[in-house]
């Protein structure tokens, strides 16, 4: 038996709806807080299975773990050096940064290779040459990682391209290593800045977050503290493309404007209507044909790849022909395929899409084949006449705090069931 959530579209959403806490701060935080020596408290941890599956990881290395609603408590007091090799680590990609943290920590960490959404090849040599830039042997055996270091030693590392992943693992291991580590070409992302946030309450020196030239300090020990997490600035875009879809006046609450700034101009541009106000912004029903407009995903401040799937539901509402090119994920448009069986009409071309609207959509059984194809899929069904049923919810429970009661709360009408495969 296969659950999924069923979704009957045509109804008009109104009301507030309020964006969690960042998955994908999140899922670097908690792994960042077994760098302390005491506990360390992490506020607005968004309901997601992501967190769950760290939660696992945590208690594997003997760490106290609470998790009481939106906060978490990690105490690595008692933790040990641990193998971390069981099936927790495949279920999210993220697991990888206990590489960085666990390296920073006992200077030996041995981990399976980390899972995540299918998006194309996914490498991590930008981290693995990060770490041994800092003085780690890296040994490579049965899908697991074995990374030693007599010593971690400040060192000037140059990231061929400004990978977030890489980024924040070698700001975890560094924080640690001895004299000074400066990460050139760094990623800018929000939760980036967000995670270096944390570090430096517990005592990290950090500079340059933010810019394309991150220093590091390294210290010898960090201790617990208190934080809460940015908004979930994807899950904020994923609602306000919503809204434009299927919305007559919505409001999106827990938003820092300035990180949506490249889809909210694509969305103007494409006609809708909204209005910010502090960290809401409203958005108004579609009176008027969309436009049909082009998308580049950059890195950030530029077009999120995670957005570009979600956006992709809505062009085909728009009058003419959208292009979307992928710069970051070249084979993320399985998404694609599954909207054309609901009635689209996208030819794919390579690294980009063609979106030819506008298409009226029908339900029928599509497949979430990644967590942001899933978003894309909820919104089709949203629009859709009839019902809509998705398969593989595991993908959007990953990622998306209670997605179906934060719909259901605006208006939508989506139900879960279990049905045979
Ligand atoms: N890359 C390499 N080598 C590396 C690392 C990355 O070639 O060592 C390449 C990747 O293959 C990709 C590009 O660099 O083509 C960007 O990868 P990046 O490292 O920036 O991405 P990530 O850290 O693996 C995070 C988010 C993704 C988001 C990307 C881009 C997390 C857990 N994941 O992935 O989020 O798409 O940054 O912004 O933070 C999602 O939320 O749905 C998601 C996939």
């Amino acid at each position: 038996m296969a659950e999924v959530i069923a979704i009957d579209g045509g109804y008009k959403l109104n009301g507030t709806v309020r964006i969690s806490g960042a998955k994908n701060a999140t899922v670097a935080l908690i792994p960042a807080a077994v760098l302390s020596d005491g506990p360390v408290e992490i506020l607005g941890v968004p309901e997601i299975s992501d967190v769950a599956a760290l939660a696992t990881l945590l208690r594997e290395l003997k760490c106290d773990v609470e998790i009481d609603g939106e906060r978490i408590k990690v105490d690595p007091t008692h933790m040990e050096d641990i193998p971390l090799v069981s099936d927790a680590v495949n279920k999210l990609r993220a697991s990888y940064y206990f590489m960085g943290a666990l390296l920073g920590k006992y200077k030996r960490v041995k981990i399976k290779m980390p899972g995540g959404c299918y998006l194309g090849p996914r490498p991590i040599d930008l981290h693995l040459k990060g770490f041994e830039a800092l003085g780690a042997k890296i040994t490579y055996e049965d899908d697991t990682y074995l990374l030693e270091a007599e010593e971690l030693v400040g060192n000037s590392i140059y990231l061929d391209f400004a990978s977030v992943g890489a980024t924040i693992n070698i700001m975890l291991a560094a924080v640690h290593a001895q004299g000074k580590t400066v990460i050139e070409n760094a990623a800018k992302e929000p939760e980036i800045i967000d995670v270096a946030n944390l570090l430096t309450k517990m005592g990290a020196k950090i500079r340059g977050v933010g810019t394309d030239t991150i220093t590091i300090d390294g210290v010898d020990h960090l201790s617990g503290t208190f934080h809460e997490i940015i908004p979930d600035r994807i899950e904020a875009g994923t609602f306000l493309i919503i809204a434009a879809a299927a919305g007559e006046k919505v409001i999106v609450q827990n938003i820092i404007p300035q990180h949506l700034e490249a889809l909210i101009s694509k969305l103007k541009e494409m006609g809708i209507k909204m209005d910010v106000v502090g960290d809401s912004i409203v958005v108004y029903g579609r009176d008027d044909a969309l436009k049909p407009v082009n998308v580049k995903t950059q890195i950030y401040p530029g077009f999120a790849t995670d957005l570009q799937q979600p956006l992709t539901t809505l062009l085909t509402q728009a009058q003419g022909d959208s292009h979307v090119k992928e710069t970051i994920y070249i084979e993320r448009f399985k998404h694609c395929p599954q909207l054309n069986k609901m009635g689209a009409h996208i030819d794919l071309e390579e690294a980009a899409s063609v979106i030819h609207g506008p298409t009226p959509l029908h339900g029928t059984r599509v497949e979430a084949t990644d967590l942001r194809c899933g978003a894309a899929l909820v919104i089709a069904g949203l629009i859709a006449e009839g019902r809509t049923e998705i398969t593989n919810v595991y993908h959007i429970d990953r990622g998306y705090d209670n997605i179906d009661h934060k719909l259901i709360t605006l208006g939508a009408h989506i139900t879960r069931y279990h049905i045979d495969e």
